[in-house]
């Protein structure tokens, strides 16, 4: 359980205090009773996200990551690729009619990395013998600088970028594939990899 006493600008309790924001944010949604709250809610946890994940990704995974060991902190790494697909979709504007889903998703998977964090990853970093608080004081300076100069883009935004909605809800693509015919469909798949998954459906 987290329940250290930490000074104010250690590193960890920032990260901490940005945890419990965004999962207020995330309660907030859920109680939320009109699409205008839930759309506010929906751009103050993004841009929450954003930063803490810049922070965490430049200056604190790097201090830590050697001592919490790599399939910890690839996990991690991978947990913030896939909230980044999911912002950078929501970042479109765009309702498919899933907006609230997408972020309701977000928001499940974000609990779920702030829970590993909090339990595997902080507990290990904690042991280490840097200066924390100075690591606290390089990331409030760039989270101020993010602030005030904006938050760069991503590698995710510019794959979501450039499927243009493709591929964002899933079940509809496969129904307009039915439409074609199975028979269609089906040659579509190159031959190499239609082998490859029928050798691995006979296993
Ligand atoms: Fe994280």
């Amino acid at each position: 359980m987290f329940d250290w006493m930490l000074p104010e600008k250690h590193a960890i309790a920032i990260l901490k205090k940005d945890h419990d924001t965004v999962k207020a944010l995330f309660d907030d949604f859920e109680k939320a009773e009109n699409k205008a709250t839930r759309e506010k809610i929906i751009g103050q946890a993004v841009t929450a996200l954003k930063i803490h994940a810049v922070v965490e990704e430049e200056i604190f995974y790097p201090a830590v990551g050697a001592h919490v060991g790599s399939q910890v902190m690839n996990e991690a790494d991978e947990e913030h690729h896939v909230a980044r697909v999911l912002i950078a979709e929501l970042d479109r504007g765009v309702d498919n009619g899933h907006r609230d889903a997408k972020f309701t998703v977000l928001a499940e998977s974000v609990r779920h990395h702030i829970r590993e964090e909090e339990s595997e990853m902080l507990p290990k970093a904690k042991a280490l013998a840097i200066d924390f608080e100075a690591l606290g004081q390089r990331i409030l300076d760039r989270k101020k600088e993010l602030l005030e100069d904006g938050i760069p883009s991503d590698g995710e935004h510019k794959m979501v970028a450039k499927a243009n909605g493709r591929g964002d809800t899933p079940a509809k693509a496969a129904a307009s594939h039915k439409s074609t015919g199975p028979r269609k469909a089906a040659a579509k798949v190159p031959a190499a990899r239609a082998r490859k998954a029928s050798s691995h459906a006979s296993h």
